[in-house]
């Protein structure tokens, strides 16, 4: 891959022009050494000599391959245009002048006509169930109808990541079966019908499609691992529920995908001698979990009880679900099962579905799948293009170049250690540890361009030591994060990529765009990057949301969040004059920090949707 890019390290004048025009693309190399590269990808040498990648007549090798043009080369036409809003720690939202906001859907939103008012903390796991979870994080938005009333009207798929006890019950722990059902049902997702009843103004309204899947809700396993020993449990309870959903993804068939995250804090074991074994532990279960003690009373989460032995098992999935009938959500074990962040969907060469995917821990990987064929001919089969395909983990050499490395018993590395596929998935992290992956700086998001490069937010890694940085994760420690990229060979179905770091967050300190703990992306229709962050900002102020433009080296801050609450979660009408984001955890739960929403004594803050128009009507980033 390297020679399809030739480099020449004494063009040192193009690299100057480059340099002008492209400070946001940077390869930085494990010596710390900052290079601007062209096109798409900068090359690096170890010896830290700047080569750079040919960009002769203004196209490179892969695109003239695939065929693909960049969006905005030649004429510019600006792609973002609004004032841009200053950081701020407050306890109100804040966006551009040029852009209003309203609020949708916070935590306890009946979802029916006759469903239980939210009141807090909630009366009862049935009533919760019934109503708007907590946790909002990533979520897509389903149009209702083709044509201009899809526009207007549509379902919305929400993920409740989390909620800590504190937040929930109105106290650190349950203290109760009945306390910890509570929790559970503000888990999960929520689908609910939407409605623009005046410009700009949303609600939520009754309908039929209208439901909570929550942890206790029936699910169903499917693919290579579904029938698997590794998924059932002495008990033979039933697969349910779903928990920890972070980000998400969708699928041209109309289908929503949700993430399990950070499954392995809701178990736990209180029997003191029980030991983890090597599978648990490289996926952090332990005896104590955190946050939410369901073990203590739901003997499901009770690692000690051999009754329940492989429950665990049964999350760490990525999840399909049909906002528009409702069959059971099916967990697609064809993908592995790791701490999923997100995942992006893309269709590459022949019709694959092709999904990529990020494993937030710290030094954890980058993940691929491919399925096996086309995938309307595999749906008009009757078969998910989820259920049958090829699952590879990402190795970045420091050389610019990168490889796809399979996860299946074909692999010599992988048949050495298991015995068969489902083996081979259920523990996808070992698998990925066989096969040599690069341990990456907590992947998040992952959202593919419409020129076809892949971006995945690196949100941060405070455990790196500089021993250990490598070209790609090139800040020991690396407290603000990065976003690296990738273009794909074989349009996403090959097994090489060339990668280049887009930005690294400490670059932009003492910008207009400072920020710091990338997580949620986007890349839009026009190339837009719109990006969202989780951690610490500049001067301690409020998690925000940019809007990037690659193509020019633009980022504008569009909007800023609340005290300690996260910005999440992106997703658009189909004309693109609608934006929903979310705030997660607003004051972390402390009315004192913040009482947003509603913003009325006694109230506490309550995670929620902000619905973003432009005042113009305009596309929203623009
Ligand atoms: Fe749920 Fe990694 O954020
Ligand atoms: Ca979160
Ligand atoms: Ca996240
Ligand atoms: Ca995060």
């Amino acid at each position: 891959m390297h020679d399809e890019n030739p480099v020449n390290p004494s063009d040192n004048r193009r690299f100057e022009d480059v340099l002008q025009n492209r400070l946001q693309r940077r390869t930085v190399l494990a010596g710390g050494v900052a290079l601007a590269a062209t096109s798409f990808l900068a090359a690096s040498t170890p010896a830290g000599a700047s080569v750079i990648a040919s960009n002769k007549k203004g196209k490179n090798k892969s695109e003239e391959k695939t065929g693909r043009e960049p969006k905005h080369k030649g004429k510019k036409q600006k792609l973002i245009d609004f004032e841009p809003v200053d950081l701020d720690s407050g306890p109100v939202p804040l966006i551009s002048s040029d852009y209003e906001f309203s609020v949708l859907a916070p935590w306890g939103t009946p979802l029916k006509r006759r469903a239980p008012e939210f009141s807090y903390p909630p009366t009862s796991a049935d009533a919760q169930a019934k109503q708007v979870g907590i946790g909002h994080d990533g979520m897509w938005y389903f149009p209702s109808t083709r044509g201009r009333r899809g526009n207007r009207h549509g379902y919305l798929c929400i993920n409740h990541e989390f909620g800590r006890n504190s937040h929930v019950l109105g106290k650190d722990l349950p203290e109760s079966l009945e306390e910890v059902r509570i929790s559970q049902a503000a888990h999960g997702i929520s689908i609910i019908e939407i409605s623009e009843v005046e410009p700009g103004s949303w609600e939520v309204i009754p309908g039929r499609q209208s439901r909570r899947i929550t942890a206790n809700t029936p699910v169903r396993f499917s693919g290579p691992a579904a029938k698997s020993e590794l998924l059932k449990t002495k008990a033979g309870n039933r697969p349910l529920g779903t928990v920890n959903n972070c980000a998400n993804g969708y699928t041209p068939w109309g289908t929503y995908l949700t993430c399990e995250e950070n499954f392995n804090g809701y178990f736990g074991a209180s029997d003191e001698n029980w030991e983890p074994t090597p599978e648990q532990e490289r996926y952090g279960f332990n005896a104590t979990g955190f946050d939410y003690d369901w073990f203590k009373f739901d003997e499901r989460f009770d690692l000690s009880k051999s009754e329940y032995a492989n429950e665990e098992n049964r999350f760490g999935w990525v999840v399909e679900i049909d906002p528009y009938s409702r069959r059971r959500a099916v967990k697609r074990t064809a993908l592995g099962r790791v701490k999923h962040e997100g995942v992006a969907l893309t269709i590459g060469q022949g019709g694959r579905a092709v999904a990529y995917m990020g494993d937030d821990q710290r030094f954890d990987y980058i993940y691929k799948f491919v399925s096996s064929g086309n995938y309307r001919k595999m749906l008009r089969k009757g078969k998910s293009p989820l259920d049958e395909g090829t699952l590879y983990a990402a190795k970045f050499n420091d050389d610019g170049t990168g490889e796809w490395l399979e996860l299946s018993m074909e692999n010599p590395a992988v048949a050495e250690k298991f015995d068969n596929q489902a083996e081979v998935l259920t523990y996808a992290r070992l698998a990925a540890d066989a096969v040599g992956a690069t341990p990456m700086d907590r992947p998040e998001w992952t959202t593919v361009a419409p020129n076809g490069d892949v971006y995945c937010t690196l949100t941060n890694n405070s455990r790196r030591t500089p021993e250990q940085v490598d070209a790609a994760n090139p800040q020991g420690p690396n407290n603000d994060g990065h976003i690296i990229r990738w273009r794909d060979s074989a349009q996403h179905t090959g097994t090489s990529f060339e990668w280049d770091i887009y930005l690294l967050s400490s670059d932009t300190a003492g910008t207009d765009y400072a920020y710091g703990s990338p997580d949620g992306l986007w890349a839009d229709p026009d190339g837009r990057l719109f990006i969202q962050t989780d951690g610490d900002q500049p001067d301690g102020a409020n998690d925000q949301m940019l809007v990037a433009d690659p193509a020019s080296g633009e980022v504008r801050r569009m909007f800023t969040g609340v005290k300690d609450c996260e910005v999440t979660g992106i997703t658009t009408t189909p004309d693109r004059r609608t934006m929903f984001i979310n705030l997660q955890h607003p004051g972390n739960g402390d009315p004192d920090a913040t009482t947003f929403p509603d913003y009325v004594d006694g109230a506490v803050p309550r995670d929620a949707t902000i619905v973003i128009r432009r005042k113009d009507g305009g596309i929203v980033g623009s």
